[in-house]
């Protein structure tokens, strides 16, 4: 099968007006973490697990507490190389300097959990399909159809310097092969039709010739020919998250994605984002409701609102300013803020000229006219995404006020600090969701598609 890949044109849509109808799902909840949590400074705070990223007994303990609370999923990010940069923040900073790689480690939780959907990160632009085909499928057959594979691109450039290259694939390139590559593991996971393997000792048959069937795929990146060598999955494909943010990888999102992680940091935005990403899945011959939107949200909890108040407050003290600062500069895509003093307030034509560039990226980072100090705390702590810090009754009151105003489906819970800051969510805030008829008090489904309420994708030869 030749691969017909859509260009996605540079616009994004026309706002479509809300929906104002009575919710009649339940909220779905997520954990995400980088291993000693959210927070940049999260390693520094005492509580905290200081070894966590090569730590299996930690990440047990995390599936626990996300199964304990009757998530739908918890999901590992991943990058296959260190991050760049100056190393004097860096090693003050140990975000993806050491930790487990995230299949393997999310293989071995499949034995301690029973409900819980595991979401492992893998990038199209540093993989092979027919690779990520088996172990997902390898995956998803070990966890009895609770696997799920974010799709990333890869952000950082220092990736390609691991695989054979000089320099990271352009914005664009990255998305073509991205979705090139979905569409030939999606063939390989139909390699063998649903019922194939008859396994029949009588007629001496294991599995329907028939049921077999070959990719023959030749497109511009990739030639496969498959079969896949591994029986269609029980939830016959990994369920597909996504968490781009620009126009072409939100395109790509309408297209492949039945999960999106991207960040929402306002109601009305969060709405307008909802109802495009629901339009496009429908433009693309799919089902508002094969798309669930959860983004993350920061929640830092306390018993009340001056306890919340008082762990957040500690642990912006625990930034260090060459780390706020790298963080910044990151996020600023490589800005020299050298000229720049903490305590000075952002330059007005900066400002300016990074809204111009991409209002949607930036206007959450530079609104306000902070410091260079209030912007890196800012961001430090939230990561991108959006931060609550408040009682249980606060944090549940505002979960809801989203929920039921279709901004989103649900959220992925980023605790600051692990363990305790997913405990603190699971222990506090879960009780008074469920109290409220939001959200489940048991497990639905056997798959993570029935406890999100995804179909389960028939095989392209059986449709
Ligand atoms: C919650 C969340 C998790 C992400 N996890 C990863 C990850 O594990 N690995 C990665 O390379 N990129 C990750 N990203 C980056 C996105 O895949 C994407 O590249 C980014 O949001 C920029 O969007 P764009 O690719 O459309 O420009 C993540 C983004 C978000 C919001």
């Amino acid at each position: 099968m030749a691969f017909n890949g859509r260009r996605p044109s540079n616009s994004l849509w026309e706002p479509t007006p809300v929906s104002t109808q009575k919710r009649t799902d339940k909220l779905k909840l997520g954990a995400f973490f980088h291993p000693t949590g959210n927070h940049v400074a999260s390693w520094l705070y005492p509580e905290s697990q200081i070894d966590a990223g090569t730590n299996f007994a930690h990440y047990v303990e995390m599936a626990q507490i996300a199964e304990r609370g009757k998530f739908d999923l918890m999901f590992l990010a991943d990058a296959v190389a260190t991050r760049d940069g100056n190393l004097e923040a860096l090693s003050r900073w140990p975000q993806y300097m050491n930790f487990l790689d995230p299949l393997t480690l999310l293989a071995g939780l499949t034995a301690v959990t029973k409900h819980l959907g595991l979401v492992a990160t893998a990038t199209t632009s540093y993989n092979e399909p027919y690779q990520i085909a088996r172990r997902l499928a390898s995956f998803d057959h070990m966890t009895g159809g609770r696997a799920g594979w974010n799709v990333v691109t890869s952000a950082n450039t220092s990736e390609a310097y691991n695989f054979g290259r000089d320099e990271h694939y352009a914005h664009g390139e990255r998305y073509d092969r991205a979705e090139e590559f979905v569409e030939v593991v999606k063939g390989l996971w139909d390699s063998y039709d649903d019922g194939a393997f008859v396994r029949d000792r009588s007629s001496g048959r294991y599995f329907k010739p028939d049921a077999l069937h070959f990719l023959h795929h030749q497109g511009e990146n990739f030639k496969v020919r498959g079969p896949l060598h591994i029986e269609r999955s029980p939830q016959g494909y990994p369920v597909l998250a996504q968490a781009s943010a620009s126009a072409v990888g939100t395109e790509l999102a309408g297209r492949i994605a039945e999960i999106v992680f991207t960040p929402l940091h306002s109601l009305a935005q969060g709405q307008q984002i909802y109802q495009q990403l629901k339009d496009l899945a429908v433009k693309n011959g799919r089902q508002p409701d094969d798309i669930k939107i959860m983004p993350g949200l920061n929640a830092i909890v306390g018993r009340t609102e001056e306890e919340a108040k008082e762990k957040h407050f500690r642990l912006q003290s625990l930034i260090h300013s060459a780390v706020g600062r790298e963080l910044l500069q990151n996020a600023l895509r490589g800005m020299d803020l050298s000229p720049y003093g903490d305590d000075e307030p952002f330059p007005e034509d900066v400002v300016a000229k990074l809204l111009a560039d991409d209002r949607r990226r930036y206007e959450p980072i530079v609104a306000g006219r902070p410091t260079i100090r209030q912007m890196y705390e800012k961001f430090a702590g939230a990561r991108g995404q959006r931060t609550l810090v408040g009682s249980p009754t606060q944090v549940a009151d505002d979960i809801e006020h989203w929920f039921v105003n279709h901004a989103v489906d649900g959220f992925l819970i980023q605790p600051a600090y692990t363990p305790g800051g997913l405990d603190d969510f699971v222990t506090l805030v879960v009780p008074e969701l469920q109290h409220r008829g939001l959200f489940r008090t048991e497990y639905e489904g056997r798959t993570l598609r029935e406890n999100l309420g995804l179909r389960r994708p028939p095989s392209r030869y059986a449709r």
